[in-house]
């Protein structure tokens, strides 16, 4: 499919990527990642499924996710590099990020040391912080993921995947936008409710990452990620806190607030904290 003739500079010409020399590196929704060579140098290309191409609603997706990335500059957001002028098939050429994703650091390591955990949750909160005050409207991810949080060879963590992203008409968390999209084990009970949401989705889903980091997950495991988002949205369940893998100015900032508001949280922490033999006061989270 050609592109239209406005798509200005970020085109680039099908003769300096050589596609036949590719190397499957990931699967998604709409099609496969390839790592390939442009001008000689490693880069993503992110391609359509070819059985699905074709789809106008399918094209119509990718186009958008290229509309908004092409816009987004950030240390923490995967650069967006351009796109393939090819005939047949819509490609986009991303920077290539050699340490996979997030999801595969932690089905390797489980659970991380604390000064990791809180490294890999910044560089998540830089891009996420980058995307939530981006002008003149805020960026929602809505798919936020530790499938969609990669890693450089530095070991520096950024959110990459914007086709769920959406942009808000509004500059406050008060626009409305309804639908059930995203991956269910990480999604805020409202999406799954189909109610109106803000950018606050993506806090709910950056908090599940970062619970995951501490505590080794993801949590529920046993559980599809449809009946996890279920019991979230109608019965509050939220995954259960132990005081003494978090390190302690995360305790002090959530625990006094937190207590308050989750009376449930107290009988956790007891609970936890005679395992650990840690912090008798309870004040943790
Ligand atoms: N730039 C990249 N560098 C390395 N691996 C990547 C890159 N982009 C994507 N991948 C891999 O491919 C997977 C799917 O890519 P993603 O952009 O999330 O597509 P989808 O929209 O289909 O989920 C990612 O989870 C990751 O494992
Ligand atoms: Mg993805």
């Amino acid at each position: 499919m050609g592109l239209d003739s406005q798509t200005p500079c970020y085109e680039i010409d099908s003769s300096e990527v050589d596609m036949e020399e590719s190397k499957l590196i990931g699967e998604g929704a709409y099609g496969e990642v390839y790592l390939v060579k442009w001008r000689g140098t490693e880069v993503a290309a992110k391609t359509i499924r070819s059985s699905i191409s074709s789809i106008e609603i399918v094209k119509k997706a990718f186009l958008k996710e290229l509309a908004l990335w092409q816009k987004l500059r950030h240390p923490n957001i995967v650069q967006f590099l351009g796109v393939l002028k090819n005939p047949d098939r819509l490609i986009f050429i991303t920077e290539y990020l050699r340490n996979g994703s997030l999801y595969d650091i932690l089905r390797k390591k489980g659970r991380l040391d604390q000064q990791t955990a809180v490294a890999y949750a910044l560089d998540i909160a830089r891009g996420m912080n980058y995307l939530h005050q981006h002008k003149p409207h805020a960026i929602i991810h809505r798919d936020l993921t530790p499938r969609n949080v990669l890693q450089d060879e530095a070991g520096h963590l950024k959110v990459t995947d914007f086709g769920l992203s959406k942009i808000s008409q509004k500059r406050d968390n008060g626009y409305k936008m309804t639908g059930g999209t995203g991956s269910y084990r990480y999604m805020a009970p409202e999406v799954y409710r189909r109610e109106s949401y803000g950018k606050s989705i993506d806090v709910f889903s950056f908090a599940l990452i970062v619970h995951e980091m501490f505590q080794g997950g993801p949590s529920n495991n046993a559980e599809t990620g449809e009946q996890v988002a279920d019991k979230r949205a109608y019965e509050d369940s939220r995954p259960s806190l132990s005081s003494y893998i978090y390190p302690d100015p995360i305790k002090m900032q959530a625990s006094p607030r937190m207590l308050a508001q989750e009376p449930r949280l107290q009988t956790d922490i007891r609970r936890n904290n005679r395992t650990a033999g840690d912090d008798p006061t309870g004040s943790a989270i």
